[in-house]
């Protein structure tokens, strides 16, 4: 069974998905990371962003692996430099990328392959699992998006403001929206699931009572 959960920026996404995973029993897939490792490569070869052939080289050149806590890149431990605030900027880089998103598209079809997974992105449910059993399209307000991302970036030591998080956001929202292939849509088929004022054990119990009402339908 595939459950795909795709939104914005700061929904609550990696949490939310990662722990309906462990609760399920799930492989748990986060897309973004695997666009995030392709970006430090690029940062770490001072590639010159303008060239979208060099970075498609880099990205097939370099070998990615996620487990349900890390993330690896060409076998070194990078969880922790692929969430810095300048690898969130330039992540736009890969993501326009199409022979970047073909590469990782094929990488995250082969990690699902045979396997009950619960992947988390933008176009899951629309590009690259369209017969998922179970599509969540996960949402906040600008605002709480904005101060969660704060909040997680200043406990990971970035000097960064609000104002700047929520000004970066808008144009990464803006982005996210209008690329032509594997851009932020919901599908047609998926749940929407604001999590305003919810915590995190709430938005999980919500997901986790959508799964189960999913698998008795024998999805
Ligand atoms: O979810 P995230 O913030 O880690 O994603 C990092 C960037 O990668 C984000 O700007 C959008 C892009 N992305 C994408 O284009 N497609 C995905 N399936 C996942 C992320």
């Amino acid at each position: 069974m595939i459950i795909t959960i795709d939104g914005p920026a700061g929904a609550g996404k990696s949490l939310a998905a990662r722990r309906l995973a462990k609760q399920l029993g799930f492989r748990f897939l986060d897309t973004g990371a695997m666009y995030r490792a392709v970006t430090l490569a690029g940062l770490r070869q001072q590639i010159d962003w303008a060239d979208t052939g060099a970075l498609a080289k880099l990205a097939a050149a370099s070998q990615i692996e996620l487990t349900d806590e890390q993330v690896f890149l060409n076998g070194e431990d990078v969880t922790k430099p692929i969430r810095s605030f300048e690898v969130t900027t330039l992540t736009r880089h890969a993501a326009d990328n199409l022979a970047v998103r073909e590469r990782l598209t094929g990488l995250q079809r082969e990690f699902a392959n045979n396997h009950n997974v619960v992947t988390e992105g933008r176009d899951q449910a629309t590009e690259v699992f369209p017969t998922a059993e179970l599509k969540i399209y996960l949402t906040a307000s600008d605002e709480v998006r904005a101060q969660r991302r704060f909040e997680d970036l200043r406990s990971r030591g970035e000097q960064v403001t609000l104002a700047e998080v929520l000004e970066k956001q808008i144009q990464r929202d803006a982005r996210d929206q209008q690329r032509e292939v594997g851009g932020l849509r919901m599908a047609e088929d998926s749940i929407e699931v604001c999590t305003d004022g919810l915590t995190a054990d709430e938005v999980v119990a919500k997901l986790a009572k959508l799964a189960k009402a999913t698998q008795s339908q024998g999805g």
